[in-house]
């Protein structure tokens, strides 16, 4: 399978390193991979014959970026010979940029597309599957919800058959974690400045602090598990920069946690509540949780480490062989 990749940050170096350490993938699945083109923000690498992953993690660790062409990604993917697009460019809420020209363009010329980046999709989800139908290829994106954790398949495959009612979720590990840290007695600002310095907080940290993060997974969500037409900017949201000391001890005396929590039932919400102690949903740090609520088979959560660059990757390599699982059939 011939790759480009636009975005080479956390995930992108993950998967250009996972998929040069792991013979297997070959000789399981069948699948030999080549990256033919790499953009990040500094620019383009490009060889029909193929990138050396390797060398490039190298070359964006010494230079800061892999670049060496004065070509353009979106002109790459308009007229480079490729099977799969990977969209791994940050999330941008507002026009989607420059992910959804990228997604767009690929999916226009007949190219996969694995998407990491959730900002196309929490706008303009229903017209880009749309897109990718009429053009007889698929969009993926296993990544965007739950980072290695598979909710979205979980929801999607595990459950099919079933009608799903409604869910709930935690979906963003760094407020999960500062709200955990607030629970044992750390301030907000505390809580905050330690999430930061593990590297957890997003680098627009209004991002992880307001719930956009959450209120784009679970417009993914709501769209893919449950045909909702929704954007992100529908979704009713909120953040936890509000959350005291005192809220945390007063729930705490209760038996609850203070979560965010992601909601999708009469209508879809981002927003702190009192989770009780024996919720499955109450779960600790940086994990992320999903329960999925079905007509016959009740209510099931699914438990799992939520973000990471080397989970992520391993989601967008499940997503590739699914493509190549339909594309050899
Ligand atoms: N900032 C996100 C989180 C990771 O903390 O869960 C990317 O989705």
């Amino acid at each position: 399978m011939r790759i480009i990749q636009s975005g080479f940050g956390a995930v992108g170096q993950s998967l250009a390193g996972l998929l040069e350490s792991r013979d297997d993938i070959y000789t399981k699945y069948g699948i030999m991979t080549k990256f033919v083109a790499i953009s990040d923000s500094g620019g383009t690498i490009h060889d029909e014959s193929g990138l050396d992953p390797a060398r490039m993690i190298q070359k964006k660790r010494q230079e800061g970026t892999i670049s060496d062409s004065k070509k353009s990604i979106s002109s790459i993917i308009q007229n480079m010979d490729a099977d799969v697009l990977i969209e791994a460019t940050p999330s941008n809420y507002i026009d989607g940029e420059p992910g959804m020209t990228n997604i767009i363009t690929a999916l226009k010329r007949g190219i996969h597309v694995i998407s990491v980046n959730k900002g196309p999709l929490a706008l303009a989800l229903p017209s880009l599957v749309e897109m990718a139908v009429y053009n007889g290829v698929y969009l993926r994106f296993s990544g965007t919800v739950g980072g290695g954790t598979p909710i979205l398949n979980y929801a999607k495959k595990s459950l099919r058959g079933e009608r799903i009612t409604s869910f709930r979720g935690i979906l963003n590990g760094t407020t999960n974690y500062i709200l955990t840290s607030m629970g044992g007695g750390m301030s907000f600002e505390e809580a905050l400045g330690d999430a930061r310095g593990r590297g957890y907080v997003e680098a627009d940290e209004s991002l992880d602090l307001d719930g956009w993060d959450v209120a784009a997974k679970l417009t993914i969500l709501s769209n893919w598990v449950m045909n909702q037409k929704t954007t992100i900017h529908q979704v009713e949201r909120d953040g936890i920069r509000d959350v005291t000391q005192q809220d945390i001890q007063r729930s705490t005396e209760r038996g609850n946690a203070i979560k965010l929590v992601a909601n999708c039932n009469d209508v879809i919400s981002v927003g702190v509540e009192d989770v009780p102690f024996d919720d499955p949903l109450c779960i600790h740090g940086t994990l992320n949780a999903a329960s999925f609520t079905s007509e016959h088979s009740g209510t099931q959560t699914i438990i799992g480490r939520g973000a990471g660059g080397i989970e992520t990757a391993s989601s967008v390599l499940r997503d590739l062989l699914d493509i190549r699982q339909v594309v050899t059939k």
